[in-house]
């Protein structure tokens, strides 16, 4: 019988395209009033702007007239944005207001917007490969104004791989005994709400310094909640929300609060914690590829019921399958 064996793999030929969601683009304290970024994400060039009176806005970067990248030297004014170039001005809905040397307005002077949202400390935009409107809620991190718990700390961290895949590392217990060198592989059951919106992976790690229950709540991939229980007021939630800048490189930002009871204690060692555990799993996402069709094993469960979950966040399911 012949055997066949799938065909060598590039880094880029099987990546999928960006699962819809919402995606942080910026954190809210890094956009000030009248402040204007570039930002690339889905292999995109974007401009970000904080109007006068406060609301993020995010929309295509290049100037409809010639050009110009509104996110380089672009000015707010008042509710909207002007262009360097020659000062086309767009208002939030993307319309050009105004041409300061012209009474006349092209028709097709407008520039895409994309729908954008501020919560958790962060500015949100939502991506949909055919641009339709957003199909759910951003979750709310209710830990970030409850007084018992402190004061967000923050890091960042740039993955050269797919959304998907570093999404992927919350449902596969048995990485955590050969990447990040636990004892053995904790017991872990993964669910999805009756919806099948939301996924959740439920583990029971007893063999460490500090046995815990770990519970990771997937909205999407690049979107994630995860608590550690080590008793009823030792508890840390930790948020991850991703900005996917290519199809190979994402930039993850992780948002930590920990009961103000255990601040002292585990605060700036978590921290730490999380950091090195990304360093440990670095290497093997560096130089992964995705994998289109992976060879799974029996035990392989929670992986499967991951790739399950995960085909409803894209639209052509070719994609990933
Ligand atoms: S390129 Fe923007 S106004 Fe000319
Ligand atoms: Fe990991």
């Amino acid at each position: 019988m012949t055997q066949i064996i799938e065909a060598c793999e590039s880094k880029t030929n099987t990546t999928p395209d960006f699962p819809m969601g919402w995606y942080s683009v910026a954190r809210s304290h890094e956009l000030q009033v009248g402040e204007v970024k570039r930002v690339h994400a889905f292999d995109r060039e974007l401009a970000l702007y904080r109007t006068r009176s406060g609301v993020p806005v995010l929309q295509d970067a290049f100037c409809p007239h010639l050009g110009a990248h509104l996110g380089v030297e672009g000015k707010v004014v008042g509710e909207s944005l002007r262009c360097p170039f020659h000062g086309w001005r767009f208002d939030t809905t993307g319309k050009c207001v105004e041409i300061p040397y012209c009474e006349e307005i092209p028709e097709r002077a407008r520039i895409r917007m994309w729908p954008t949202q501020e919560k958790n400390g962060e500015v949100y935009i939502w991506f949909h490969p055919e641009n339709s409107a957003p199909r759910f809620e951003l979750p709310t991190l209710v830990e970030l104004d409850d007084e018992h718990w402190t004061a967000p700390r923050y890091a960042e961290f740039e993955v050269p791989a797919h959304v998907q895949d570093i999404a992927e590392n919350s449902c596969d217990p048995v990485h955590f005994q050969y990447v990040h060198r636990q004892a053995h592989t904790p017991e872990s059951t993964v669910t999805v709400d009756d919806d099948g919106r939301i996924l959740h992976l439920r583990s029971d790690m007893r063999d460490t310094d500090h046995p815990n229950q770990l519970h990771a709540k997937v909205f999407q991939p690049g979107l994630a909640m995860v608590r550690t229980t080590y008793a009823p007021e030792a508890q840390m939630m930790v948020y991850n929300s991703a900005q996917p800048i290519d199809r190979n490189t994402t930039l993850l930002r992780w948002t930590l609060t920990v009961r103000r009871e255990i601040e002292d204690l585990a605060g700036d060692e978590v921290m730490k914690g999380i950091i090195e555990g990304l360093s440990q799993d670095y290497p093997i996402w560096a130089n992964k590829v995705h994998k289109h069709r992976p060879v799974f094993c029996r035990e392989d469960k929670t992986l499967v019921q991951f790739r399950k979950w995960v085909r409803q966040f894209y639209v052509d399911v070719r994609d990933i399958t």
